[in-house]
């Protein structure tokens, strides 16, 4: 696929969503979706049972791999700031086969992530209103924050919020805003009131490697470089690095920011801003709340289902524990808000490109959003939610993650090879260095993951490739449409009021508004155009400055 066409946005083609997002908006944005159960949950698991007091280390380590790999979307989604994201990215460097998969991997972290945060929020409810001592009905307190089996706050929340985003991005945007920061005020005071029970005497209490668990004991949930290296067990740098891998979970988020490039203003400058901001503050906030963790509570007795109210619960601070147990229901909220959105974004652009039945990309004419592929995705996230449990698949959220990291990042020194010339906003410092540093950081972590996560990930992937042969690739829009594009160079042309309107060389609206929603007369046939993105050659226009 030529940039030209992933990025109709600046050609007046293609587009098919409002704009959303201000600079400050997509801050929130990455908040919003990245501060939830890997901070409120996640990482007390790892710091008792993986890493100890290490566990700061495993921040600090997911942290750097994912700043990394955020240069990396930063450049992609600046040069193509559509919004497919890693999807779009790879369907322009590499074509549509790794497209998809790459998609399949997204659409696997996205929706089981959803169903995971949708599981962790029921269990924070629940444990919210039993501490405000609010009673439930018989009937309704034995289906409410369940581990596992049928979950009425997890059906309710997915339904709630399915809602939300189908009525459009703004009606989710104002609620984000007011959520995000409550959030923050919650989290603010876990670190100030944390670091006032701090105890030095609990850092320096580093556990030597263990024997394994009895349920890690077996092979297949045994880290990969674990059986590799024949050393399975907990705590110790293994201990720190399976940590590492799996507090990645909390730092998912900063990639789907991407996916709003869409909707988001002067995109090319926005979204690298965005998510780059978004993921250092995250950073800071984790690793001062993983700091006062493991300060506050000796390693061994924090608690595994709610280790942060646990911990002032035992320092005394009572109040504390409701300011948690509502900035938890609050930020769980806008984690499963924007994974949604940016869901429907990912397989919004599947279908748009025909990948998955075309009519999925319609856009609701009342509500200017894709209602109907948000439909499907809440039923599918309620299913999963519901009848698989979830809780447990957390590593394979991380891997379909850090797979597509990877493709990010060797797109990018794919891509300065390729197209030189196209033009970024956004360019990753010292590559390729950075752009190798982030695949070799993420296949790190990828074999810090069990074996039983490898195997899942592998049969979900070979499901993908097939749906792909018997589906996608004979419906596929874009494969078709490349084989027989017009000639014609159009002008560029700007329109009054900033946007770009159509013409970059060969996709001027003439020749329709490509296979998006609300698109023009078809592309005719002809001989391919130039692009002098997708040929590497000079870029004559700048066409995607602003
Ligand atoms: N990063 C998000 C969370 O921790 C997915 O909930």
């Amino acid at each position: 696929m030529p940039p030209s066409q992933a990025t109709g946005r600046w050609t007046g083609a293609r587009h098919g969503l409002p704009t959303a997002y201000g600079p400050a908006a997509l801050i929130v944005l990455g908040l919003g979706v990245m501060i939830g159960a890997g901070i409120f949950s996640v990482a007390g698991r790892q710091a008792a049972t993986m890493a100890g007091p290490g566990v700061i280390l495993s921040f600090m380590i997911a942290g750097i791999t994912s700043l990394l790999v955020a240069f990396c979307f930063a450049e992609l989604s600046s040069a193509m700031p559509a919004s497919g994201s890693a999807y779009t990215f790879t369907y322009v460097i590499f074509g549509e086969v790794w497209a998809w998969i790459v998609g399949w991997a997204l659409v696997m972290e996205l929706l089981l992530a959803t169903a995971v945060v949708a599981r962790v929020w029921s269990l924070y409810a629940a444990q919210m209103l039993g501490d405000l001592g609010v009673r439930l009905p018989e009937a309704i307190a034995g289906v409410v924050g369940q581990g596992t089996g049928f979950d009425l706050f997890t059906l309710l929340i997915l339904l709630l919020l399915t809602g939300v985003v189908a009525l459009g991005a703004r009606v989710g945007l104002r609620a984000l805003w007011i959520i995000v920061v409550a959030k923050l005020v919650a989290v603010g005071a876990v670190i100030v009131v944390g670091a006032l029970h701090f105890d030095r005497r609990n850092l320096a209490a580093i556990p030597v490697p263990a024997a394994p668990a009895k349920e890690a004991a077996d092979t297949l949930h045994s880290p990969l470089l674990g059986i590799l290296f024949g050393q399975t067990g907990a705590f110790g740098w293994f201990g720190i690095f399976a940590a590492s891998a799996a507090i990645t979970f909390a730092y998912i988020g900063f990639d789907v920011v991407a996916t709003a490039a869409e909707e988001a203003e002067d995109a090319p400058r926005s979204i690298p801003k965005g998510i780059i901001r978004g993921l250092v503050i995250t950073t800071v906030i984790y690793i001062a709340v993983g700091v006062v963790m493991v300060g506050m509570t000796p390693y061994d007795r924090i608690d595994t289902d709610a280790p942060l109210a646990n911990a002032f619960r035992e320092a005394g601070e009572g109040f504390m524990v409701h300011v948690i147990n509502i900035g938890a229901v609050l930020g769980l909220t806008t984690v499963i808000l924007v994974l949604l959105v940016g869901l429907t974004r990912v397989m919004f652009s599947m279908a748009r490109d025909g990948l998955i039945p075309r009519p999925l990309a319609k856009i609701n004419r009342s509500y200017h959003s894709p209602t109907r592929v948000t439909l499907l995705i809440g039923v599918l996230a309620i299913v999963l939610a519901e009848f698989v449990p979830v809780l447990t698949l957390e590593p394979l959220v991380v891997i379909g993650t850090l797979f597509v990291f990877v493709a990010v990042a060797y797109g990018v020194i794919r891509m300065r090879r390729t197209m030189p010339d196209l033009p970024r906003g956004f360019r990753v410092p010292l590559s390729p260095g950075v752009p190798i540093a982030s695949i070799v950081a993420s296949l790190w972590l990828m074999v810090n993951l069990q074996l039983v996560t490898w195997l899942y990930f592998i049969v979900w992937m070979a499901v993908g490739v097939l749906v792909y042969l018997v589906y996608g690739r004979r419906n596929s829009v874009l494969a078709g449409m490349l084989q027989s594009l017009p000639e014609p160079v159009p002008p560029f042309v700007r329109r009054p009021g900033g946007s770009v309107s159509g013409l970059t060389p060969g996709y001027g609206p003439e020749h329709g508004a490509g296979p998006g929603p609300g698109a023009g007369p078809r592309y005719g046939s002809g001989r391919r155009p130039v692009d002098p993105g997708d040929t590497g050659g000079p870029s004559p226009r700048g066409r995607h400055r602003r």
